[in-house]
């Protein structure tokens, strides 16, 4: 059978795994240390006590205390998801569909992606010289309503902003965050998952804005991306569209259970975020210190870079086998994994390299050199 598929998706990639394939993985923005083993050990006590055979549902709501009193708001306030990337589609469903979602360009893929699957129009704004915010444009798309985006059909459209910026590395300052917020008549949805290596936090905005969420995850300073678990903090009302639009029991006992254990022996997250700070500004130093490398200051888990040699030469040379290893029996691993941002606009050449563990970050230093200057 001839089936037609969807015309709107055939701008989508289809989603692969292929992180796994490097020795050396600074492609993903992914803590490079497990969780501490005496945290794990406890996780799997508190996974043994946990009723495999039950819905997840009490889990989940313990789980919500657990956040609302780490952050000291009410339970009601709090919605959860499997990993950040699900609350964006849940905010690009609940507020989006039937008017269209607006974010800063170039920034996380996954708010663009997830309109389109929804079948929402995305407007892409571009950031200006220095990945700088353009606040007229972007409050003019968030207050501007056309055709079917009817700001008196009460749909309210959704304005993303990534604050640290994922690819860029940045933070924007918090007066112009709040500048748009006060001005959009839409929904905006405040991106924080690297909010602990910079601390742009714009959590005090819940007492002043009735629409406004905040976006957070486990997978970047707390380290624990495989559990898959995310959340948003806004106002109760807020909080109860999001749950019309979730998968009835969409989070699941187990990843609950250990992000709890995270929440309450959160020192590990503190030493990690010091580490990745030093380890940043000993990448900053040496990444500038190589000819032909520009690295861009950085408020993440992570270091976007230009080259003056093509990105896609580079890529393949980082990626080259770091062992000669004659064992033909097994498939080799590729070496070095980075991303290639050069086909966004504004962004030719540029890489981004996750902070890995202090060797990785050496070895990446030395190859990177001798691509460069040898
Ligand atoms: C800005 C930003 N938001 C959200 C996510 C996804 O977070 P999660 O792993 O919780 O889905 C990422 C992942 O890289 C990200 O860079």
């Amino acid at each position: 059978m001839q089936i037609a598929f969807r015309d709107d998706l055939k701008k989508l990639k289809p989603i692969t795994e292929p992180f796994h394939a490097y020795e050396v993985r600074l492609n993903t923005n992914e803590s490079p240390f497990d969780f501490p083993p005496e945290l794990k050990e406890l996780a799997l006590k508190r996974l043994a006590e946990t009723d495999f055979n039950r819905y997840s549902g009490e889990y989940i709501e313990r789980f919500r205390q657990a956040l609302a009193s780490y952050h000291n708001v009410d339970p009601d306030r709090i919605a959860i998801a499997n990993g950040m990337d699900e609350m964006i589609r849940l905010c690009v469903r609940a507020f989006g569909i039937g008017a269209k979602a607006v974010a800063h360009v170039p920034t996380f893929e996954s708010y663009e992606m997830s309109a389109i699957a929804e079948g929402v129009p995305f407007v892409g704004v571009p950031l200006l010289e220095g990945f700088k915010l353009d606040v007229p444009r972007l409050i003019e798309e968030a207050t501007t309503f056309e055709g079917s985006h009817a700001e008196d059909q009460g749909i309210p459209g959704i304005l993303f902003l990534c604050n640290p910026n994922n690819p860029t590395g940045n933070a924007f300052p918090m007066e112009e965050i709040e500048s748009i917020v006060k001005a959009s008549k839409m929904v905006v949805a405040i991106d924080e998952a690297y909010w602990d290596f910079g601390n742009p936090d714009a959590l005090y905005m819940l007492d002043k804005y009735d629409h406004v969420i905040i976006m957070r995850t486990f997978s970047k300073a707390f380290g624990l991306a495989g559990i898959r678990l995310g959340y948003a903090i806004t106002t109760p009302e807020i909080v109860s569209e999001l749950s019309k639009v979730r998968q009835i029991f969409n989070v699941n006992s187990l990843s609950v259970t250990v992000a709890q254990v995270a929440l309450e022996n959160d020192d590990y997250r503190k030493e990690f975020v010091e580490f990745v700070i030093e380890e940043r500004e000993r990448m900053f130093e040496a990444l500038s210190k190589i000819k032909g490398v520009q690295p861009f200051p950085s408020d993440t888990n992570f270091m976007l870079f230009r080259t003056e040699k093509p990105a896609e030469e580079v890529l393949a040379k980082l990626a080259e086998p770091l062992t000669d290893d004659k064992d033909q029996s097994s498939p080799k691993k590729r070496g070095i994994g980075v991303r290639n941002y050069s086909d966004r606009p504004s962004l030719e050449n540029c890489l981004r390299v996750t902070i890995g563990r202090k060797e990785e970050n050496d070895l990446f230093v030395e190859r990177l050199r001798e691509i460069m200057e040898g």
